[in-house]
C-alpha cells in the first residue's frame, strides 16, 4: 500500500506529522511519502518545522510557490498529477483549508485516488474566506473525512455527505502538541527574546485583517493600552510585513513591544504555554490554547473551530478592537474563562487516522 502525505503550508505540517509517525510505529511496511508543494518556502515558514517536528524531508518538493489564488492552485495541480501519474498512491491525505488542499485533492479524486481528508467538517459559513471555499470543496471530493470537533459532524450531515465516509478521529495538531510540550519546555526562546515577565502573544495573518489599513489603527490602539502592565510579543507572518510596508505603517517604535520573525514550532509553544493571554486571528491557535487552558481572544467575526469557545478558552471577538479590550481587560480582572478540553483530544487522534485508513483499504481489496 502506498500513500502520498500532502504538506504546503504552515498549519499543515503539525497535522500530518503524527500520520506519518502513526504509520511508521504501527503499520511499518506501508510506503508512506510527504509531498511538500512549496506554497510555503520561507525557511522560518517551511523547513524549521520539519526539524522541530522530527519529521524525515519530503519526497517531493513541488516548489510552487506564491502567485494569486487560481495561478496558486493551477501550479500545484500540475505539478502534484505528475507525482500521482508516477507513483500510483493508493491514497492522498490532505489537511485543513489552504490552497494545497483543495489543489492537491482535486488531483487525486480525478485520477481515482482513495482521498482522506484531516481536519474535515469545520464551517466558519464565511465564503469570503478562501478557506471556507477550501474546505467545502476538499470535503465534498473526499473518501475519508477525519473530523476534529462535534460541529464538524454536523456541518457535514447537513451537507448531505454520507455517513460511511465520516469518522470522529480528534484532533491531530493536538497530536503533535502532546508530543512536543516537553521539548518546547526546553525551549530558549524566552531568554532570546528578553522576557522575564507577563507577556500577550499576537499573530495575526488573516487577509480581512491585514491587507486591512483600519485594522492597524486597533492593533496601535491595543498596544498603547495595555503595555504599561505588559510586554506584547509579535512574530509577523510575511503577508503582514509586506502589508505594514506597503501603508507605511512603522510599529518597532513601541518599546514593550517586541517584534520577531515567524518562529518555529518548539519555540511558539513555548510562547503559547507561558503568556497571560493570546490575542490572534488564527485558526490553529485557537484550538492550541483551548487545550493548553490560556485565555485567547479571536479577532474574527466567526470562527470555524466552535467548539474552542463553547467548550475551550477561546472569546471571539469580532473586529471591533472596543470589544477586545472589553474581554482583555476581564480577563485582566480574573474573570477569564475555564476551559475544558474537548472530547478526543487526547493525542491518539493520528493513530485512529492510520487505523481507518488501513481498514478501509483492506476491506476495499478482499
Ligand atoms: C496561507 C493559508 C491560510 C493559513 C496561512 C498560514 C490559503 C488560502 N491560505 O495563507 O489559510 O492560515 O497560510 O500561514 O492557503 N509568503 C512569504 N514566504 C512564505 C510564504 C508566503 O513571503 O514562505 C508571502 C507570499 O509571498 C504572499 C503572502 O506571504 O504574499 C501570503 O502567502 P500565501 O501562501 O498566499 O497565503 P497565507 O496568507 O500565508
Amino acid at each position: 500500500m502506498k500513500i502520498i502525505l500532502v504538506v504546503g503550508a504552515r498549519p499543515n505540517f503539525m497535522k500530518v506529522a503524527t500520520v506519518y509517525k502513526a504509520f511508521k510505529k504501527n503499520y511499518p511496511l506501508v510506503n508512506v511519502k510527504i509531498c511538500h508543494t512549496g506554497q510555503h518556502y520561507d525557511a522560518k515558514m517551511s523547513h524549521i518545522f520539519f526539524n522541530d517536528l522530527e519529521m524525515p524531508q519530503p519526497d517531493f518538493y513541488l516548489g510552487v510557490g506564491s502567485g494569486s489564488h487560481a495561478v496558486q492552485t493551477a501550479n500545484i495541480m500540475i505539478e502534484f498529477e505528475k507525482v500521482c501519474l508516477e507513483e500510483k498512491p493508493d491514497v492522498v491525505l490532505v489537511s485543513g483549508d489552504v490552497n494545497s488542499t483543495i489543489a492537491c485533492g482535486l488531483v487525486a479524486a480525478k485520477l481515482q485516488i482513495k482521498l482522506g481528508h484531516i481536519e474535515s467538517g469545520l464551517r466558519s459559513f464565511d465564503r469570503k474566506m478562501p478557506e471556507e471555499i477550501n474546505r467545502i470543496l476538499t470535503d465534498c471530493i473526499s473518501d475519508y473525512l477525519f473530523v476534529t470537533e462535534k460541529s464538524g459532524l454536523e456541518n457535514l450531515k447537513n451537507e448531505g455527505i454520507p455517513q460511511e465516509k465520516i469518522f470522529f478521529t480528534g484532533n491531530c495538531m493536538i497530536d503533535s502538541l502532546i508530543d512536543f510540550l516537553p521539548k518546547a519546555q526546553n525551549s530558549e526562546i524566552k531568554q532570546k527574546l528578553g522576557i522575564n515577565e507577563k507577556y500577550i502573544l499576537l499573530t495575526f495573518h488573516r487577509p480581512s485583517n491585514v491587507d486591512n489599513r483600519e485594522f492597524y489603527n486597533g492593533f496601535q490602539k491595543l498596544i498603547q493600552r495595555y503595555s504599561n502592565n505588559f510586554k506584547f510579543v509579535f512574530p509577523i507572518h510575511p503577508r503582514t510585513r509586506k502589508n505594514l510596508e506597503t501603508f507605511g505603517i512603522n510599529i518597532s517604535n513601541y518599546p514593550n513591544l517586541i517584534l520577531t520573525e515567524p518562529l518555529g514550532y518548539i519555540d511558539f509553544l513555548r510562547l503559547i504555554k507561558d503568556s497571560f493571554c493570546v490575542i490572534t486571528d488564527s485558526g490553529g491557535i485557537q484550538e492550541e490554547t483551548t487545550y493548553l487552558g490560556i485565555p485567547c481572544v479571536t479577532i474574527r467575526e466567526n470562527t470555524e473551530r466552535p467548539i474552542t469557545v463553547e467548550v475551550g478558552t477561546n472569546y471571539l471577538a469580532g473586529t471591533d478592537f472596543n470589544n477586545v479590550f472589553n474581554i482583555v481587560d476581564d480577563i485582566i480582572n480574573n474573570n477569564a474563562k475555564k476551559g475544558k478540553i474537548p472530547f478526543l483530544w487526547d493525542g491518539k487522534a493520528g493513530e485512529r487516522v492510520a487505523k481507518i485508513i488501513i481498514e478501509k483499504f483492506n476491506n476495499h481489496n478482499n
